[in-house]
């Protein structure tokens, strides 16, 4: 009844299909540092080395992996072009905002290049041509928009007639000089440029944090680090203090690589400006296809969002196998602009970053630039627009709508008492919540049969999960909450798992 099955989100990614890396010890006693970062990712391993270079010393706490969590589930472009993301800003928060945006986005980019080169990080960096593209006649205006904001906001942006793709598409966006990059590869090369006086630690997960003139944090082995500074850059901010839940709606993507029959993949990094978003990309010989968003916990969830992706590929390429697959969750604040600076209105030396809206290769750079220079006492010039103590009144509809949608979700879930299904004609592969003698129970039969039952009602604040088809897990759709099927959690914010359900 509980043995556990594999996902297929991360464990399936192109950036993880490789040696396994060097691994870092779990926090066996008690530290004491200037300054402890909480994630092992793009962001986390970014602002510990940047601390490093201004002369801290500092501790990095992942849970599992480094480079194992968001940063693994990405297609790895780091560019300031992205998307129609200047139109939506200055839409929401005016050109000084924008303008804010892309001077950290490409100072993000060019970062990234300095730290390759200055720690010799074989990453299979390349500079790359970056497109936003018109895949059809009614997303061509969204292009002649998205290139004056981004012109406005200071990109040195063309309008060409195609991107580098072999298929017809009504106009782009192109912007030289961007990179791509091997994420995972990337990420564990800046651990590895940390020196004797920081160091990381994985499978420690902060659980606690005590305030003080000095923090501490205490860890899931028992041992706890002291520092005057704590990062929290765990893609979603642990501890849920602040609201975050309610300023950032979590969306899951999905990605798989190609490898083609006959000729090469494009080499430039094209994204198509409409909903249906396509994002291609090239890694050696592999073509890279993304897409398919939907917010977490919809009925979206199926394994036919692979399959939509391959049939893009097919459609236009010759190819022979579907080489990778794997997904992301990404959440994207109320109001599109990350989240990063001090943690609470009131915080001195707790900070945070989260939100960078699928660009979180680039984003989490410029995130860990804006909190090293905070934390060194340097003023970043960035530091007003991206402040999480912001409130956008523009944009304060949203956080009312994702406010309803919480609480039409825990009123529908109480009136809804679950599936009158027979947990015996559960096929394989099949999940659904069913009214047990438990309660409410997320119920799946494994492909060998074996059922999983677990508490339908999420543990951070109680709606009722769903299940995830195209990845077989439980996703609450308040919050993007994750779990896999024996309860584990994949995805905050929650942080204690789905309680065992005995449905036999
Ligand atoms: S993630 Fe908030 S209630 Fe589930």
């Amino acid at each position: 009844m509980t043995s556990r099955i594999e996902t297929t989100s991360a464990r399936e990614s192109l950036w993880l299909d490789g040696p396994d890396a060097p691994s870092y010890p779990a926090l066996a006693d008690d530290l004491e540092v200037d300054v402890v970062v909480l994630g092992g990712g793009i962001t986390g391993l970014t602002t510990a080395l940047l601390c490093q270079l201004d002369g801290a010393r500092v501790a990095v706490l992942e849970a599992e992996r480094v480079a194992g969590g968001v940063t693994s589930c990405t297609t790895a472009k780091a560019t300031a072009l992205q998307a129609t993301v200047y139109s939506t800003i200055r839409s929401r928060h005016g050109a000084a905002a924008t303008q804010a945006y892309a001077a950290a986005s490409l100072a993000a980019v060019e970062r990234i290049a300095e730290l390759t080169a200055a720690n010799d990080i074989d990453c299979d960096l390349l500079r790359r041509p970056a497109f936003t593209y018109a895949a059809e006649e009614s997303e061509r205006a969204a292009v002649t928009r998205e290139h004056a904001a981004a012109k406005e906001a200071g990109l040195d942006a063309t309008l060409v007639d195609s991107p580098d793709l072999p298929f017809p598409t009504f106009g782009a966006i192109r912007l030289d000089d961007q990179l791509e990059v091997h994420p995972v590869r990337y990420v564990r090369g800046l651990a590895g440029a940390l020196d004797d006086g920081s160091s990381v630690y994985e499978n420690t997960r902060a659980i606690e944090l005590s305030e003080g003139s000095r923090r501490t944090v205490q860890t899931s082995t028992g041992a706890s680090v002291r520092a005057e500074h704590v990062v929290v850059a765990t893609h979603y901010p642990v501890f849920d203090r602040g609201g975050y839940f309610a300023r950032l709606e979590p969306k899951r993507s999905y990605c798989i690589a190609v490898r083609l029959a006959s000729g090469t993949p494009p080499r430039g990094m094209s994204i198509s400006a409409g909903d249906n978003t396509r994002s291609v990309r090239s890694y050696g010989d592999l073509l890279i296809i993304g897409g398919e968003g939907h917010d977490t916990g919809s009925d979206q969830a199926q394994p036919e969002r692979y399959a939509q992706l391959e049939t893009f590929a097919r459609e236009h390429w010759d190819v022979a196998e579907v080489t990778h697959r794997w997904s992301a969750q990404d959440p994207v604040p109320y109001d599109h602009l990350p989240f990063v600076g001090p943690y609470l209105p009131t915080s001195k030396g707790l900070w945070v970053a989260t939100g960078f809206m699928k660009w979180g290769i680039t984003g989490g750079t410029f995130a860990a630039m804006m909190l090293a220079d905070a934390i060194a006492g340097r003023e970043s010039p960035w530091a007003a627009t991206f402040t999480p103590t912001r409130l956008s009144l523009r944009s304060t509809p949203k956080i009312a709508q994702l406010g309803v949608k919480y609480t039409g979700n825990v009123i529908g879930d109480r009136l809804y008492p679950g599936d009158e299904r027979d947990v015996a004609d559960l096929g394989t592969g099949e999940g659904c919540v069913l009214r047990t003698a438990a309660g409410k129970s997320a119920v799946f039969r494994d492909d060998a049969g074996v059922l999983h039952a677990v508490s339908a009602r999420c543990t951070h604040l109680g709606c009722d999960v769903q299940f995830n088809a195209a990845e077989r897990s439980w996703d609450c759709p308040c919050h993007g909450s994750r779990f896999d099927v024996d309860g584990a959690v994949l995805e905050g914010p929650a942080v204690d798992p789905l309680e065992p359900h005995d449905v036999d």
